[in-house]
C-alpha cells in the first residue's frame, strides 16, 4: 500500500539521509527531474538544485542538525529546481522529518508550479499592457495636437524660402522628423490598444493582395518581386488588421533584403485553420535572438520601434490564431500566420 502511494503520487517524493545523500526518488520525481532513479541514489540531493542552493544545501543539513532551526522542514517553501536537461523550474518543496532504525532521514515532497508561475507571468503581462494602453492614449492626446500645430507652422515658414535653399530643406527635414513622431505614437497605440477585430468573411490571399497593392508606393517595397501561390480558405476575421499585420510582415522582409530580393507567399489549409507563410530571401533571424523579436520594442534596426511584430502577434492572438519563426533549410526567413476556420467554432 505505502509503495503504491509511493508510485502513483503526483507529487515528486524523495527521500535523503542526514548526508544530503538519495536514498528513494518515485516516478513523479524522475518524470520532474528529468532522472532515472537508479541515477540518482546515493548522490548528493544537491544534484537537483541550481546554484546557489546547490553549494549551500550541505550547510543547511548541517546547521540544522547541530542547531535544530528549520527554515524548510516543516514549513515548505517555493524553491527553484534543476532538471537533468539544465533547464530549471519553480517548485514548492516540503521537507518531512523521519527517523528510520535510529537514523535521521529528510522526505521532500515537490510540487510543481509552472504552470502557475506562467499563469502568473501572463496575468502581470496582461495588467502591464492596459496600463501601457493607458499611457499610450494620454501620450497621443497630449502630443498629437501640438506636433501637428508646429508642422503646420514649420510648413508655412518652409513655403515662404527659396525652394532648394538650404533653410528650406532644414525645413523639410523638420516636418519629415515630424511624420515619424507621429507614425511611432500611431504603432505605440496600435499596438498598446489594439481595436476590437470587427469580424467578416474574408479570403485571406486577397487581403494578401490588397495589402501589397497598398504598398507600391513605399520605396522599402517597390525593388521586390512578391509571388503569391496556393488557396485560402474563408475565414472570420477583420481585413483591416490583418492588413496591418501583413504589411509588418512585408516591410520586415523587404527592410532585411535592403530593398532587393524575393517574397514568396504561400497559403493553404491546414487542419482547423488557414495557413499564410511569408518567405523572404534576406539574411534570416539569428537563432540567438528569434525568441526576441516579439517582444516589444526589440529591434536591431537604427531607427526601429521594435512595434512590427509585437503589433502582429497581438492582433492574430486577438482572432485566436497564432503565428510562428521558421528556419526554412534554403535561408532566409519564414513568418508563419495561423487562422482558425470560419465555423470551426472560433468566432472572433
Ligand atoms: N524578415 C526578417 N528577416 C530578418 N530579420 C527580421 C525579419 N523580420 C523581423 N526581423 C528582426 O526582428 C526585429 C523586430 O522586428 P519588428 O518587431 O518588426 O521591429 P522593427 O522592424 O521596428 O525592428 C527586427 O529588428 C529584425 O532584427
Ligand atoms: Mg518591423
Amino acid at each position: 500500500m505505502l509503495g503504491a502511494i509511493f508510485d502513483s503520487a503526483v507529487d515528486g517524493i524523495i527521500v535523503i539521509d542526514a548526508n544530503g545523500r538519495l536514498e528513494a526518488f518515485n516516478p513523479a520525481a524522475e518524470r520532474l527531474f528529468g532522472y532515472r532513479e537508479s541515477e540518482v541514489i546515493g548522490r548528493n540531493v544537491s544534484m537537483l538544485m541550481p546554484s546557489p542552493y546547490r553549494d549551500e544545501h550541505d550547510g543547511y543539513i548541517g546547521r540544522y542538525l547541530e542547531t535544530g532551526e528549520a527554515r524548510i522542514i516543516g514549513v515548505g517553501r517555493e524553491v527553484h529546481a534543476l532538471r537533468r536537461d539544465g533547464t530549471t523550474f519553480p517548485v514548492h518543496l516540503a521537507v518531512g522529518e523521519m527517523t528510520v532504525d535510529g537514523e535521521r532521514k529528510f522526505t521532500g515532497i515537490v510540487h510543481d508550479l509552472s504552470a502557475r508561475v506562467r499563469m502568473e507571468e501572463q496575468l502581470r503581462e496582461q495588467a502591464a499592457l492596459v496600463r501601457l494602453g493607458e499611457m499610450a492614449a494620454v501620450i497621443a492626446h497630449e502630443i498629437k495636437n501640438p506636433l501637428a500645430g508646429i508642422r503646420g507652422a514649420v510648413q508655412v515658414i518652409g513655403s515662404r524660402l527659396a525652394s532648394g535653399s538650404r533653410e528650406a530643406s532644414v525645413t523639410d527635414e523638420i516636418v519629415a522628423r515630424i511624420d515619424a513622431l507621429n507614425a511611432l505614437i500611431r504603432d505605440l497605440l496600435l499596438f498598446a490598444r489594439p481595436p476590437q477585430p470587427r469580424p467578416a468573411l474574408v479570403e485571406v490571399l486577397s487581403v494578401v493582395a490588397t495589402t501589397i497593392d497598398l504598398l507600391r508606393d513605399d520605396p522599402t517595397v517597390a525593388g521586390v518581386d512578391i509571388e503569391l501561390e496556393g488557396t485560402s480558405p474563408p475565414v472570420l476575421a477583420d481585413p483591416e488588421l490583418l492588413k496591418i499585420v501583413f504589411q509588418n510582415l512585408l516591410i520586415n522582409s523587404a527592410e532585411a533584403m535592403h530593398g532587393r530580393g524575393r517574397i514568396r507567399i504561400v497559403a493553404g489549409t491546414t487542419g482547423a485553420g488557414c495557413e499564410v507563410r511569408f518567405l523572404d530571401s534576406g539574411p534570416g533571424i539569428p537563432a540567438e535572438i528569434r525568441d526576441k523579436v516579439f517582444a516589444p520594442f526589440f529591434t536591431t534596426k537604427a531607427r526601429g520601434t521594435g512595434l512590427g511584430l509585437a503589433t502582429a502577434r497581438r492582433l492574430i492572438e486577438a482572432h485566436r490564431g497564432f503565428i510562428r519563426i521558421d528556419v526554412p533549410p534554403g535561408g532566409g526567413t519564414a513568418i508563419t500566420v495561423h487562422l482558425p476556420l470560419a465555423g470551426a467554432g472560433t468566432a472572433v
